[in-house]
């Protein structure tokens, strides 16, 4: 299987390494002193499932034009803000793939897709492997989960092309499943991350803290749960029930049957956990806080309060972290 990664960063490199690592050939498309780094040395990835130094049917390129031939699959993996750009630079190599699908966190990003790639190429795609890249050719992959990735076609159908990605990704031990749901899968995925980043990044800023260190404070486990419960109720209300998708990572059953205060006590412990274990993780939005990149606040925040509005849900909470992440993102490029 021929599989181009478009925007080769942290999660591009962790993802697209380890299919080829598992005998996929794989493109990356990236950054110049990322793509040389990894040409002259090899994808160095640290994470759960150990460490790697990746050669083997890896190619790197720079631009979309130098990714020759055809593709079976394209994977888009830049920051939504550079979505646009980078499809526009990547007319002719959407062309030369079969289908295209995108792990980028966000709601209402199938629309541009389909403008891009044509609606039939397009499939959906959900992952919470996690992912950063540390220095050019160096990734750590700090947590996964025991399903990392969902895909599905739009339509609620599961086909044989679904079916091979998903495969492609087991072999690659990113367990993954073929579902008939994306769109709740897309939803729910958006719940996780929008509690998590609106969380971090309201309660700990651009200092140098991890998510443990916010989550082990009382008042900050409590803050986390209040807005997974403001985000829980839009969630119902749009008909869906809570599934945990992503298990243990969510605790959306667990706080849904408890009260505030005993979901407060479960975070606390988890931090612990998470703490005990070193478990140095931050969210891709707190991520691009601490180096000064724009965060992903219109594309994964916002649905939310447009969602809670038209459905007639107080959100508070949720609200007054928005504000701080407009004010904070108003100052980052
Ligand atoms: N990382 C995770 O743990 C994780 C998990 C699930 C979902 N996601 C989602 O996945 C998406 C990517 O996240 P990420 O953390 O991998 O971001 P990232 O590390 O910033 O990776 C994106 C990469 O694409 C590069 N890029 C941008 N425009 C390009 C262009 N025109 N040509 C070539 N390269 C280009 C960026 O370079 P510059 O930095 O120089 O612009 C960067 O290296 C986001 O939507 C995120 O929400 C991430």
């Amino acid at each position: 299987m021929r599989i181009a990664v478009l925007g080769a960063g942290g999660l591009g490199c962790v993802i697209g390494g380890y299919l080829a690592h598992t005998g996929q050939q794989v493109t990356l498309i990236g950054r110049q002193a990322n793509m040389d780094a990894i040409r002259k040395d090899g994808l160095r990835i640290t994470g759960p499932r150990g460490d790697f130094c990746i050669r083997d049917n890896l190619e790197c390129v720079t631009e979309p034009d130098q990714a020759e031939g055809h593709f079976d699959y394209l994977m888009l993996c830049v920051k939504s803000k550079d979505s646009a750009a980078v499809m526009a630079s990547s007319a002719d190599l959407v062309k030369r793939c079969d289908t295209v699908f995108t792990l980028q966190n966000g709601i209402n990003k199938e629309a541009g897709m389909f403008a891009w790639a044509g609606e039939e190429k397009v499939i959906g795609s959900s992952t919470m492997e996690g992912a950063t890249l540390m220095a050019p050719g160096e990734c750590i992959n700090p947590f996964t989960g025991p399903v990392t990735a969902y895909f599905g076609e739009y339509d609620g159908t599961i086909t044989p092309r679904v079916e091979a990605i998903t495969e492609a990704f087991n072999k690659a031990d990113l367990n993954s499943r073929a579902v008939d749901c994306i769109a709740q899968v897309l939803w729910e995925k958006m719940m996780q991350i929008g509690v998590a980043s609106s969380w971090s990044v309201s309660t700990l800023g651009g200092g140098d803290f991890y998510f443990f260190d916010g989550i082990t404070v009382y008042e900050g486990a409590q803050s986390y749960v209040q807005i997974a419960l403001e985000l829980m109720e839009v969630y119902k209300a749009k008909g869906y029930e809570i599934q945990d998708f992503y298990a243990p990572m969510t605790q959306f059953k667990d706080f849904e049957k408890g009260t505030l205060e005993e979901g407060t006590q479960l975070m606390m412990k988890w931090g612990n956990e998470l703490k005990a274990a070193d478990m140095k993780s931050r969210t891709s939005m707190h991520v691009d806080l601490t180096r000064g990149k724009k965060m992903e606040v219109d594309e994964i925040i916002k649905p939310w309060l447009d969602e809670a509005t038209r459905l007639g849900i107080e959100t508070p909470t949720v609200v007054a972290a928005y504000r701080i992440m407009k004010v904070l993102n108003h100052y980052l490029n």
